[in-house]
């Protein structure tokens, strides 16, 4: 017998049996339930969307009770270990790790996108000295979809593949213009003899040498932090990015605003007050008084916690060890010990226990950034980087799916009944 859900509705006394599937009922099932004939029907009220499921999806599984991290089936401590970026973000797109003759393809055809328009330089030249790296890439990445008009054609397969192409070559380099911007340097191009971190470090950091050679340790620490961050189902960037694509707008105008919602502090922003937070405590001394401002409910222990995951968050784990690579070279972040501390006297006390709180992806990629010379400000302008795959991966999924629609919540409206207008001489 299928799997059903009995619902009464006392105001009519009469019954209903509304199908479960997947562990979910359809919300459209329920609008047959009335109260008499000129009700439009039962509707659910679930603001922050905390149980309700947008889409069917293939591409990323959380449980965030075990702590489990699953790309297209491959979890990520495996992809962490032996993978690269771009092979995760060939598996993340096309369902697939690559052949050898699929990654040199898809290696190609990212290399050979890398290159922005040279009005996209003038058009950065427009910020101010001190725009925030992260406002420059998310109105670039915006202009950018007047640079290809080709971006409108999104149900033709082709062009939609030369965008993503686009799209996923071009945002290091308009972040890494968007950074030497930020400090007074010349812009760098492009080297396609490197790797994909490779030559985002070269454009980030190449000073007058004639060659740039990236260390091998941060390139693999970065391709690892990239991996780390190239998707996580349906947040609120990604769902930001299916619904503005739900309107068939470009996949530049609608990355953008994909962008526009990770820069928020409560999403790609926490990284940065992570730093903010070790900062201020200054010392290990001053770590019990701290947990203690906490507990009482003065501020929030940062880069401990999240909306899914109710144990250790696993990408936490792999970047706790990909910072001891990073400090090997760059020396230790001296914030490291306060953090280390903070970690264990947190992991021991009663009131993270009993709530569940555990270190997430955050608690650790600040030190590493900073270490590896990255403003904090570039904090948020690393993850957009790694994240486009992920979004791209998830609108195009959105758009083949044939039970997707233009995103359109309802609302319970709360207002004023008809009322008539009043003149203004007698308001
Ligand atoms: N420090 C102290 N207490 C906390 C923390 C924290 N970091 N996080 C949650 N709590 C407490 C809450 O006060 C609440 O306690 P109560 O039951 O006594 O009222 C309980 O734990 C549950 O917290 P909620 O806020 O209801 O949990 P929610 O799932 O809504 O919040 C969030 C998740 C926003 C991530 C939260 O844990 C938080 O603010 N963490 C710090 C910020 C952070 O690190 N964000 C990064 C998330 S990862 C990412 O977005 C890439």
């Amino acid at each position: 017998m299928a799997n059903t859900l009995t619902i009464t509705d006392n105001r009519t006394g009469k019954q209903y049996e509304v199908p479960i599937a997947d562990g979910a009922i359809r919300a459209t099932d329920l609008k047959q339930i009335k109260s008499d004939a000129d009700d439009p029907g039962l509707i659910t009220y679930d603001p922050a969307f905390m149980a309700t499921a947008a889409c069917k999806s293939k591409i990323t599984f959380i449980d965030g009770d075990k702590g489990i991290l699953l790309y297209r089936g491959y979890p990520i401590e495996q992809l962490a270990e032996s993978s690269t970026y771009l092979e995760t973000a060939h598996l993340i797109l096309f369902g697939e790790l690559p052949t050898a003759a699929q990654l040199k393809t898809w290696t190609h055809d990212i290399t050979m996108h890398t290159m922005v328009h040279e009005n996209i330089k003038k058009f950065m030249e427009g910020f101010t000295y001190d725009a925030h790296p992260m406002g420059v890439f998310i109105s670039t990445v915006g202009a950018m979809s007047t640079f290809y008009p080709d971006g409108k054609l999104i149900f033709d397969q082709q062009s939609r593949m030369k965008q993503i192409h686009r799209l996923i070559a071009k945002t290091p380099t308009i972040a890494a213009y968007a950074f030497r911007h930020s400090i007074g340097r010349p812009y760098v191009y492009p080297d396609n003899d490197l790797s994909f971190t490779g030559n985002f470090l070269n454009m980030l950091f190449k000073m007058t040498e004639v060659k740039y050679k990236p260390n091998a340790a941060l390139e693999r620490a970065l391709d690892v932090l990239f991996i780390l961050h190239a998707d996580h189902e349906q947040n609120c960037s990604t769902s930001s990015m299916r619904a503005i694509g739900s309107s068939h707008v470009d996949p530049f105008s609608a990355l953008a605003g994909a962008a526009a919602a990770l820069y928020g502090p409560l999403h790609g922003g926490a990284n940065e007050a992570v730093l903010r937070m070790l900062k201020e405590i200054g010392s290990v001394d001053h770590i019990p008084a701290f947990i203690k401002k906490v507990k009482a409910g003065e501020g929030r222990l940062m880069g401990f916690g999240h909306r899914v995951y109710k144990s250790y968050d696993p990408r936490a784990k792999i970047i706790k060890r990909t910072a001891y690579e990073v400090f090997d070279v760059t020396g230790k972040n001296p914030l490291l010990d306060i953090a280390l501390e903070l970690e264990r006297i947190a992991l021991e006390d009663d009131y993270f226990i009993s709530r569940k709180l555990y270190p997430n992806v955050d608690f650790y990629s600040g030190l590493i950034y900073q270490a590896m010379g990255f403003p904090v400000e570039m904090f948020a302008v690393l993850f957009a980087i790694a994240r486009t795959v992920g979004w791209v991966a998830q609108w195009e999924e959105m758009l083949l799916d044939s039970e997707q629609k233009i995103a359109r919540p309802r609302q319970i409206y709360e207002g004023h009944t008809t009322r008539d207008y009043v003149p203004m001489a007698k308001r």
